[in-house]
């Protein structure tokens, strides 16, 4: 049976066919430590994993769920957003609890995109946002991020571009895979620029408490709802990867546009996942403190081993990753990273995987143990010393 011509440009996801390439290494004896993936390998608090067993034992726990969420996960969600960014919610109207937020993506997509509309997509950037726009049959518009403005916006060329047909805008801050932090000032230029050219600027947010003291809300700017629907999610945040809990937020008019496609998809969040969440929620803020502590450890490891690779990079980055320039001289991202894949069994992402705007750069994970960056720091060090001397 043919794949429908949607699927016609659409590829596997570059991770399932490396993590392929990985597993026949790893059967043939190899021990490749992998540095490419950002899930988060430490547990949720135990106070969310007792919630969410308590609640799995329950009889009556195990029945379809309401589209929206229970009212007191929505209202977690929009104390959270009061607390942390300062940011007032309803959390009747203005939030909807999604399955992750990747499927999100998703489901803005299909909500709001005809063929023929276009949307501006972030080079190097999360590859959904392009993957999911085809999908939606519209058109995926890139615009460049600029490595020499600590990966802003680079606003000349988006200026010159013609934007009638631009109908939403990704952006995401903390950035993946660039780390850079975004600032306030930059979300005011952008919900300018959403306001002025009547786009709807989809903020993904996932990354902003991790190794990052300041964490921002887009929706934070004043006015913001007009024209910005911004994603969540507990997966990074809280070590929740597997949970699929994630949420939007935005005004009333553009939530129910989400509802009206998602009602129709999903059957609800597995009530004792929503509990869980509700517990993770609760947190306080020495959960983030422990966290990022471990966090700053593994970073210290990941840079000792990109100063062995001849990298450079900013130590500034935010989220879960290092992303480094390679050293001058090298031929491609790709081949450098498969390089190191054969030679030291150790697997680093390529910045090709986010865009052209990625070569010359790799992302390095900071999910693994400090045992094992250790590990891999040692075969790292010992290869450069071989190959690069
Ligand atoms: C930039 C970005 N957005 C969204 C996601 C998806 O996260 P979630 O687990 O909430 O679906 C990821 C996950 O890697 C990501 O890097």
């Amino acid at each position: 049976m043919q794949a429908a011509d949607r699927l016609g440009n659409v590829h596997e996801y570059y991770f399932s066919a490396k993590l392929e390439e990985i597993r026949r290494m790893n059967a043939a004896g190899a021990d490749v430590l992998n540095l490419g993936i950002g899930s988060p390998d430490l547990p949720p608090s135990p106070k969310v994993k007792a919630a969410l067993s308590e609640e799995a034992s329950k009889d009556d726990t195990h029945a379809y769920q309401s589209y929206k969420g229970v009212p007191e996960l929505r209202a977690a969600i929009t104390d959270y957003y009061d607390r942390t960014y300062k940011v007032n919610l309803n959390p009747e109207t203005e939030v909807l609890p999604l399955l992750g937020s990747k499927e999100g993506v998703s489901h803005i997509s299909m909500a709001f995109l005809n063929p023929g509309d276009e949307v501006l997509i972030p080079d190097p950037g999360y590859p959904t946002y392009a993957v999911v726009t085809q999908l939606a049959g519209a058109k995926p518009t890139v615009y460049t991020l600029d490595a020499e403005n600590d990966w802003g916006i680079d606003w000349d060329q988006l200026n010159n571009m013609d934007l009638s047909k631009v109908k939403i805008m990704w952006v995401n801050y903390p950035n993946m895979p660039t780390g850079s932090k975004g600032s306030m000032e930059l979300f005011e230029e952008i919900v300018a620029f959403g306001r002025q050219h009547n786009i709807l600027i989809c903020h993904d947010n996932p990354y902003s408490r991790i190794l990052n003291d300041e964490p921002l809300s887009m929706l934070a700017v004043l006015g913001a709802k007009d024209v910005v629907l911004e994603l969540n999610s507990l997966s990074k945040s809280h070590n929740m990867a597997g949970w699929r809990l994630g949420w939007v937020s935005g005004s009333e008019e553009h939530i129910d546009t989400v509802l009206r496609y998602k009602s129709n998809i999903d059957s609800g969040m597995f009530l004792p996942v929503q509990r869980g969440g509700i517990a993770a929620l609760e947190e306080g803020e020495d959960w983030f403190e422990q966290l990022n502590s471990e966090y700053r450890t593994r970073k210290d490891l990941v840079c000792q081993m990109l100063d062995d690779l001849g990298c450079s990079y900013s130590p500034e980055q935010a989220g879960l990753f290092i992303w480094a320039r390679i050293g001058d001289g090298q031929e491609s991202s790709e081949i450098f990273c498969d390089t190191i894949l054969q030679e030291a069994k150790v697997f680093l992402a390529p910045g090709t995987i986010f865009g052209k705007n990625g070569e010359g750069y790799v992302r390095v994970s900071l999910c693994n143990s400090p045992k094992v960056l250790i590990k891999a720091g040692q075969r790292i060090s010992e290869y450069a010393r071989i190959t690069i001397g």
